[in-house]
């Protein structure tokens, strides 16, 4: 099983906001932290991998490992393509999918995008998918068809997404379905396919296929009957270790028993390596711009190679998940502070640190007293963020002026805070950051108590109760995607860290971080990090307000409006007998869950 840590520190936070770093491109980012480093073991085919990355393209600006911006990797891509073309290999540049909603980068923009599409396209990506995030909204998949499709012109591939055509309401493919390309150096035959998991929470202008129906279609039987082909590339933004990556396994390798076969893959926000076969592997590459994945082949057969020896030894596979910082960068490429930037990656820093001052990103809206995290400790606790937003956010702040004093049900689904908070300015970024959707309150009313506990312990029983019966998909959940990755009791329960302040110039001392245990070993993270715990937490949290006693007879059941669909089936299991969509309605009119976040941190948290 694959195994979720990741890191950060708080390191003299207020000095780095004023003192511009010496090393890294964005003004307000801490420095790299040096650390002891793995190498990467080049081979004739070599990729570097996001996925996930939700907006974070000027990096963390609160964690050092994290520290650099997508003008560093532009960079970073360009010198690892030199390098490996000066020793005659080759090197694709991938990502797949979740590119949009998370940051303030994407969402604070109107439209939501306009300065991250155009950051993005400065990176060269040899080959690009959408995830789940590019489809809830009919604008946001209009912007990938019209913006993003465009600006990656054959490279973006949609094997299993249709969209209906904005002006001809057709439907069409987002994206081409598959691509076969030669590659530059070794002359490598590779057919690439880019699919999306069996996802269904997408707008209705949008359609996604199941990739068990997808893998029957006559283009896809014929594209994996080609012989002519050295490699199959599988990119989606799909679970590596999931039953649409299995299913697709299993049919290419019916058809090509031999043939090498490279996965990528994203959704659960893990760093994650799969072995389906040993000549077919699949890496997922974390999230959030945290982690840049890092695959080489090696004695792949190619029509140069063949010749030489009819018994080539089988295809050497490798991994390594790359902490998204210019230490890490430079150590890698072999470069320094002055050989390893390239003009348009500092161009593109540059475009990145006028967007985030164009979109007020830095305004400070108070300063968070201390750490609140998201799975580092025990949920509930003082520390815990869904402690935090429940008994004092919620129930500060949660009310709607005709109810008032009415006991109240209030049910949020964990999944809608994306991340920890650290102690100090809590910015117009955090607020992104923290809980990028726009979605508002609804209620019921006159819910019998038992019935609404009942609604909630349904939901926590999701997706076991409530997934959308789809045999051989991947599930869903309400919780943090980065939970999928777990089996349903296990609690990764590492002796505590102490937060000691690291000094910058020790390396020896190791920083907690990332230690992924996955199908290859323990030795994937480029950087050796002390190992994070991680607690689970329940799908939504829950706090009655407004009790006058422990058991009200009746409440208002308030839910976030992200989960009625859940709630609908819910009330039916607890034998709720009411229409829920029909019933319910809409509670503090025009108050997202974001904005009352943000209202409450003005007026607590003063700095
Ligand atoms: C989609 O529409 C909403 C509501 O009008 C708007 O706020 C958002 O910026 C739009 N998104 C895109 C990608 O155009
Ligand atoms: C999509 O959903 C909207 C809102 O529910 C509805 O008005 C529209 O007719 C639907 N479109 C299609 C193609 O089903
Ligand atoms: C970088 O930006 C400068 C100034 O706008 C421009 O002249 C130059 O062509 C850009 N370089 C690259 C490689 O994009
Ligand atoms: C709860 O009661 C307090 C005190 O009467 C009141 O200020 C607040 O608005 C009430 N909240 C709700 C949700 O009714
Ligand atoms: C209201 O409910 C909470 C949570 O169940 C409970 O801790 C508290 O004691 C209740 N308040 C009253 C006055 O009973």
């Amino acid at each position: 099983m694959p195994q979720y840590h990741h890191h950060r520190k708080d390191m003299m936070l207020f000095l780095l906001w004023l003192l511009p770093s010496a090393l890294a491109a964005q003004p307000s980012a801490p420095d790299p932290i040096s650390a002891p480093l793995r190498s990467l073991d080049f081979g004739q085919l070599n990729f570097l991998h996001t996925t996930d990355t939700h907006g974070w393209l000027a990096g963390h600006l609160q964690e050092p490992s994290y520290s650099a911006d997508w003008g560093d990797y532009i960079s970073f891509a360009t010198r690892m393509r030199e390098k490996a073309e000066a020793q005659g290999q080759d090197l694709l540049v991938i990502d797949t999918g979740d590119r949009v909603e998370g940051n303030g980068l994407y969402d604070s923009s109107e439209p939501k995008g306009v300065y991250l599409s155009d950051i993005l396209r400065h990176q060269h990506i040899d080959l690009l998918t959408s995830g789940n995030h590019e489809l809830y909204k009919k604008n946001t998949s209009e912007a990938e068809f019209f913006t993003t499709v465009p600006n990656f012109r054959g490279n973006y591939l949609a094997s299993n997404i249709d969209i209906i055509h904005p002006t001809t309401k057709e439907l069409v493919p987002l994206a081409p379905r598959y691509k076969k390309f030669t590659t530059k150096k070794q002359g490598i035959r590779v057919v690439a396919f880019g699919f999306l998991f069996d996802f269904t929470g997408n707008w209705n202008n949008t359609v996604v296929q199941k990739v068990s129906s997808t893998i029957k279609e006559d283009w896809f039987q014929e594209a994996i009957r080609d012989k002519e082909v050295d490699l199959f590339l599988v990119i989606g933004h799909v679970p590596v270790h999931s039953p649409e990556y299995q299913a697709i396994f299993k049919e290419i390798r019916g058809i090509r028993w031999d043939t090498p076969i490279h996965f990528f893959g994203g959704h659960q926000h893990i760093r994650d390596y799969a072995r389906y076969d040993s000549k077919a592997f699949g890496l997922a590459s974390g999230r959030f711009m945290e982690t840049v994945g890092f695959a080489s082949i090696d004695g792949l057969n190619t029509p140069k190679s063949t010749h030489l020896s009819s018994a080539v030894a089988s295809p050497v596979f490798k991994r390594r998940y790359i902490d998204q910082n210019l230490f890490s960068y430079y150590h890698h490429t072999g470069l320094d502070e002055k050989s390893f930037p390239t003009e348009k990656g500092q161009n593109v820093s540059r475009l990145i640190a006028k967007a985030r001052t164009d979109l007020h990103l830095d305004q400070v809206h108070g300063c968070a007293p201390h750490e609140l995290w998201m799975s580092r400790v025990k949920y509930p606790s003082p520390s815990s963020l869904y402690t935090w937003l429940e008994t004092q956010v919620l129930a500060d702040s949660l009310k709607d002026e005709r109810r008032v004093n009415v006991p109240t049900l209030a049910v949020v689904n964990t999944g809608a805070l994306r991340f920890d908070i650290f102690p100090g300015p809590f910015t117009q970024d955090s607020t992104f950051i923290l809980s990028p959707f726009t979605s508002g309150f609804r209620y019921l009313k006159n819910v019998p108590f038992d019935k609404a506990q009942l609604i909630v312990e349904v939901l926590n029983k999701q997706p076991q109760v409530l997934q959308a019966s789809q045999e051989g998909s991947s599930p869903t959940t309400l919780a943090p995607p980065e939970q999928l990755a777990y089996p349903e009791d296990v609690v990764v329960d590492k002796e505590p860290v102490a937060f000691d302040q690291t000094p910058l110039s020790d390396s020896r001392k190791l920083v907690p971080g990332y230690t992924t245990e996955d199908d290859a070993g323990k030795d994937g993270d480029d950087t050796v990090h002390e190992p994070i715990s991680f607690y689970r937490v329940p799908n939504c949290l829950q706090v009655l307000l407004n009790n006058s006693t422990e058991t009200p007879e009746t409440v208002d059941l308030v839910y976030i409006d992200f989960i009625e669909k859940y709630v609908v089936q819910a009330a039916k299991i607890a034998g709720l007998d009411i229409d829920v969509a029909k019933e319910s309605d809409v509670y503090m009119p025009q108050m997202s869950l974001t904005n009352l976040i943000l209202d409450w941190v003005k007026k607590n948290w003063k700095c």
